[in-house]
Order: structure tokens, then C-alpha cells, then sequence
């Protein structure tokens, strides 16, 4: 369904792109009284993609929450987007969504059509992830956001942090990067319709395929690819996981027409961001400008990244294949010895 609304518009940032830079963030949190408790598990002192708490020995819940402003002129599609995103934080966890509460944020005058379709598409997804739509909370803002608070359930053993990577461990990563690039495009009016095609496919599935696949093999650390691109969510599982991090640039898939349009300087603002983040812990090495550039593109509804023993890392990628064909092996997680934290190859 096309609406008359062009829905980007209204948006001052798109996605996961709108994301405050975790350096800010870490200024933001600092000082604030952080109370103790033996069962929170995984809490905001750690920069991980849930809050773990535990109920009793054999169940903990996930919970996260996550909205943005419009990522796509369609109202069907940016519900999916936005829902599909929030799930993801709980599949990182190596959790399954249980419960979603719709956060939305709407002009008084956006076409109630377009605000149906949007809680249409977001409504979809957590259905087809297995959970169910208990309740939400919405405003007027002259600015659209939508996205969802999601609970899940993981066993208080089995749950995947960013900060449990082990020199040696395998890096899959479950989907191509560059749709930081080609929604920045698509807004300017630059983009193929293959290419949003191409987003907006991305964008809306699920990582539940992965996190299942995930779920039986040996993996020590996950992590969603989102705001901070490929190249802050590594950092920060290795400076989680004291461990270093080799990228090898010629496995990672990389959309086509965003490496085009980055040739030619289209980047979305938060890939700066990104960039001056992490860049102090990237050696680069002879790696082309284009690819660093999608290296740190923030990625709406990105893939997992996973850190798996290498002795599982075969059967998992067999596993994933057929489950999540755009699966690639990105590198290896290696001792940290000083200096940069991340090689680029
Ligand atoms: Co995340
Ligand atoms: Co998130
Ligand atoms: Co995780």
C-alpha cells in the first residue's frame, strides 16, 4: 500500500541512523546511581542490546525497547522495519520475544490510514516472530516514530552477551552491510528501485532464522548490527570481551549499490559518527576508502554477529545457509595485545 504521505519527510533522521553515538551515550549515563542486584543479569552498565533478568534458575527475561523515526515512505513497510529492529535486541540475547508493546509517536494530521498501516506492519511482525501484541502507548509528536518495547524469555545460562568472545572464535555476520547507505540515498531520491527492494527485504526480516540456528551450536558472544555499523559493534565486543578483532574485508558481503554510492559520497551522517568513535581502534591497513565507509554504515535492522568456537564454526555455517542465505564468515576473534583493538584485512 502507497500512501500520499512521504513519510521520510517528516523525519529530521532516519532509523537507526537517529541512534545518539555511543560516546554521547556513555557521557549521557555517567554518574547516574546504578542500583545493584544479583539477578540483573545483563543491566545499562554494560553497552549490550538487552537488560537480562532473572526469574529463577532456569528463566531469565530479556527486555528491550526500541523506536525511530520513519526509515521508509511507506507506512506498512516502516511498522515492519521498526518492528523487526526491536525484535532483533531479544534474538541478540539468544532470547525468543514473548510480549511487544507498540511505542508510537504521530502528527495529530498523519492520514489514519497511514497510522493503521503502520501498527499493521509492525503487528505482523511480532506475530510472525512468535510473540504476541499486549498493549502500547501512543502520542502526538510532529515527528512520526514508531518501535516497540519487547520482553523474552532466555535460560539464565544460555544467554548471549557481546562480551563473551574468546581469542580463536569464528565472526559470522547474517546480513550484507550497506542499508545505512542506501536508505540515506533512497531519501535524497538516488536510489534504484531494485536497491529499495533490496532495503526494504533486509529491513524486514526477521533474525529469528539466525538466532535459532544460533541457539544449538557453541557460540560465546552475539550482538545485533545497528546504529553503530559493523565496525562499533565489533569494537565493542572486543573491548567487552578484552579480546581483538581481524576483519577480513574480502568475505564480508557488501551491497553493490552502496558501495557505488559511497564511491560517489553518499553517507548517511551517522556513519561519521561512527566513524570518530571507533577509528582510533581501526588499523585500516590498504583497505579501500568505500569499504571502511560501509564498515561503519549504521544499519537499521542489521544481522547478528556471532563469535563462535572454532570447533563449532563449520556446523553452524552449514546450519545457516539454507536458514539465512545472505550468512557470511567475517573473520576471527584474536588475543589482545596492546594497541588497536580491530585489523582490518
Ligand atoms: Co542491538
Ligand atoms: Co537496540
Ligand atoms: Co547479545
Amino acid at each position: 500500500m502507497e500512501s500520499d504521505v512521504k513519510l521520510t519527510k517528516l523525519a529530521a533522521c532516519a532509523g537507526c541512523g537517529a541512534k545518539v553515538g555511543a560516546g554521547t551515550l556513555a557521557q549521557l549515563l555517567e554518574g547516574l546511581p546504578a542500583r545493584r542486584d544479583p539477578d540483573l543479569l545483563v543491566g545499562f552498565d554494560r553497552s549490550d542490546d538487552a537488560a537480562v533478568y532473572r526469574v529463577s534458575s532456569g528463566l531469565a527475561l530479556v527486555q528491550t525497547v526500541d523506536f525511530f523515526p520513519p526509515i521508509d515512505d511507506d507506512p506498512y513497510f516502516f511498522g515492519q522495519i521498526a518492528a523487526v529492529n526491536a525484535l532483533s535486541d531479544v534474538y541478540a540475547m539468544g532470547g525468543e520475544p514473548k510480549t511487544a508493546l507498540n511505542l508510537l509517536c504521530v502528527p495529530q494530521d498523519l492520514p489514519r490510514e497511514a497510522v493503521h498501516a503502520i501498527l499493521r506492519g509492525g503487528c505482523e511482525k511480532v506475530y510472525e516472530a512468535g510473540a504476541v501484541l499486549a498493549g502500547g502507548h501512543s502520542i502526538f509528536d510532529p515527528e512520526p516514530k514508531y518501535g516497540l518495547s519487547v520482553t523474552g524469555f532466555v535460560h539464565p545460562d544460555k544467554m548471549l552477551t557481546n562480551s563473551g568472545a574468546k581469542p580463536g572464535d569464528v565472526l559470522f555476520l547474517t546480513k550484507p552491510l550497506g542499508i545505512g547507505v542506501l536508505t540515506t540515498a533512497g531519501k535524497a531520491g538516488l536510489l534504484s528501485p531494485a536497491g529499495l527492494e533490496t532495503a526494504r527485504t533486509l529491513m524486514t526480516t526477521l533474525n529469528k532464522g539466525a538466532r535459532d540456528v544460533m541457539v544449538r551450536h557453541e557460540v560465546h558472544a552475539c550482538t545485533d548490527v545497528t546504529g553503530f555499523g559493523l565496525l562499533g559493534h565489533t569494537l565493542e565486543m572486543a573491548l567487552g570481551s578484552d579480546t581483538a578483532v581481524e576483519l577480513d574485508t574480502k568475505g564480508i558481503s557488501f551491497l553493490e549499490e552502496a558501495l557505488e554510492l559511497a564511491r560517489t559520497g553518499i553517507l548517511p551522517e551517522g556513519l561519521y559518527r561512527n566513524r570518530r568513535f571507533a577509528q582510533d581502534q581501526v588499523d585500516a591497513g590498504e583497505v579501500p576508502l568505500a569499504v571502511q565507509d560501509l564498515l561503519y554504515d549504521p544499519q537499521t535492522s542489521g544481522g547478528l554477529l556471532m563469535a563462535v568456537a572454532p570447533e563449532a564454526a563449520e556446523a553452524l555455517f552449514e546450519a545457516l545457509k539454507p536458514a539465512v542465505p545472505t550468512a557470511q564468515r567475517v573473520g576471527v576473534v584474536t588475543r589482545y595485545t596492546g594497541g588497536k583493538r580491530i585489523r582490518l584485512k
